[in-house]
């Protein structure tokens, strides 16, 4: 199968420039003006941007969370992903206390082999006894080259700092990468038996009981532990100032801290949390949402690269059967929130339109940067001669109202409910095949395939 893509404005973080694609099977084999191949199927690209497909690096699909499990799995997940203009996701496989990491790894792969995208897995470690810290080196070698670490939510997820360190040291050896979600779990542990015992259970006290510094306390802290153990570390769902101050002094200082941000902290506030009628449950995400202030600090974060990439932390619950569980108790409504099908229409619309930032940078934040930091690049992120040829036409003029109406996730809310966003994506390729094109899904659950990825040490020689 051969595909030719004709006068698109093709977006590098580099430059924009107008060119032709031909693709030969699932790779991009020429690019150039004018091109005469002959090719199976030809699109038209005049007046819209060709980009490389979007890489979401954090999403919980099939997830066990809080004594339910996410939503959304690998074949709904995926499809919602792709409709967005996401071609490729990295997902996070968990390890159960006692569990082996090679257990963990293979039921994540038998969850994703329905995935209707490429994906790759990280590992999350919450328990290195027994020797298990040696399968860090099998999985790294397996791809999975990144492993996320708890420092929140006591009695489930959380490790302390000492295994913190020795995963570090573990995970650096073999040139993978550590990913931390950051929050200081016994204060907030404390905070929130605090608040039951004083009889505060409404949603809005998932937020009061994580305040911002006990974000930022954990993101200094384990600054602290990559550099005794001399590594790079990267912060997930990076949500406040404070935090972003932390890791910009660490820059600073030449340490190598990277850093994500979601949607919604961009977009959304605390606020949100008090909607009547327990609405507010559809925005119980951990971190939690914060203020206007942090929005404009991490905006400012995506311009001065102190953060490098948007992710969604995708984790969608129903809000009619399971954010309901904790109708009574703040507590037990699950964590976490719908994305994965807005994150390009978002940061395109907020970001690009409104002047926040370049298509470029844009293309960079949701693609480019995604791949190198987690050992994709340059098969994916990038439209370059020999890569995968995952790639949107994307249409700047194409308007949307965001909607559970019309969305394709498998849950009953949006938490960008009736936002009008401009730009979408109108054509999405994956691995030379067509898979949505002018919102019409054509694609088999089941065709999208593992990715060995390479280590962070490998990833980062070919950075810029
Ligand atoms: O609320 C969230 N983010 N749930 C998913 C798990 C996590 O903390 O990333
Ligand atoms: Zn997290
Ligand atoms: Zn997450």
């Amino acid at each position: 199968m051969s595909l030719l893509i004709k006068n698109g404005y093709v977006v590098t973080p580099e430059k924009t420039t107008i060119a032709d694609l031909y693709v030969e099977n699932d790779t991009i084999a020429v690019i150039g003006e004018s091109l005469t191949q002959r090719a199976d199927k030809s699109i038209d690209a005049s007046g819209n941007y060709v980009i490389p497909g979007g890489i979401d690096v954090h999403t919980h699909l099939e997830a066990p969370v809080g004594g339910t499990v996410s939503s959304d799995d690998f074949e709904t997940g995926t499809r919602a992903a792709a409709f967005g203009g996401t071609t490729c996701i990295i997902d996070f496989a968990t390890q159960s206390k006692g569990q082996s990491l090679h257990e963990a790894y293979e039921l994540w792969r038998k969850k994703g082999a329905k995935a209707a995208l490429d994906y790759g897995l990280h590992m999350i470690v919450v328990d290195i006894g027994e020797g298990r810290i040696e399968e860090l080196d099998d999985l790294v070698e397996e791809g999975v080259t990144s492993f996320k670490l708890f420092t929140a939510y006591p009695g489930a997820l959380m490790v302390d700092d000492a295994t913190i360190l020795q995963v570090m040291l573990r995970a650096g050896k073999k040139g993978a990468l550590v990913a931390v979600h950051a929050e200081n779990g016994s204060a907030i542990e404390y905070l929130v038996r605090k608040a039951l015992l004083g009889g505060r259970t409404a949603p809005i006290e998932h937020a009061l009981t994580r305040p911002a510094i006990a974000e930022a306390e954990a993101v200094h802290r384990v600054i602290a532990l990559a550099q005794i153990a001399d590594v790079p570390l990267y912060i997930v769902h990076v949500s406040c100032e404070e935090s972003l101050e932390e890791m910009r002094r660490a820059r600073q200082k030449g340490i190598a801290v990277f850093g994500e941000t979601c949607p919604q902290y961009l977009l959304l506030t605390q606020e949100y949390l008090k909607r009547p009628n327990f609405e507010g449950a559809k925005f119980v995400l951990t971190p939690p949402l914060r203020g206007y202030a942090d929005q404009e600090a991490l905006w400012k974060g995506l311009q001065s690269d102190d953060l490098q990439v948007v992710s969604t932390d995708h984790c969608p619950f129903l809000f009619e059967t399971q954010k309901r569980a904790g109708l009574n108790d703040f507590t037990k409504i699950p964590n976490g929130g719908p994305g994965i099908e807005n994150r390009l229409q978002l940061l395109y619309h907020y970001g690009v339109n409104q002047g926040r930032f370049s298509i470029n940078r844009w293309v960079e934040l949701v693609a480019a940067n995604p791949a190198k930091l987690f050992g994709l690049y340059p098969k994916k992120g990038v439209l370059r001669v020999g890569s995968d040829a995952d790639i949107v036409i994307w249409n700047p003029n194409r308007k949307h109202t965001i909607s559970a109406a019309s969305h394709h996730m498998r849950v009953d809310y949006s938490m960008y409910e009736g936002l009008e966003v401009k730009g979408n994506a109108e054509t999405v390729i994956s691995r030379g095949e067509t898979i949505v094109d002018q919102n019409t899904w054509s694609a088999k659950p089941g065709r999208g395939k593992y990715l060995k990825r390479s280590s962070f040490a490998g990833a980062w020689s070919t950075w810029k």
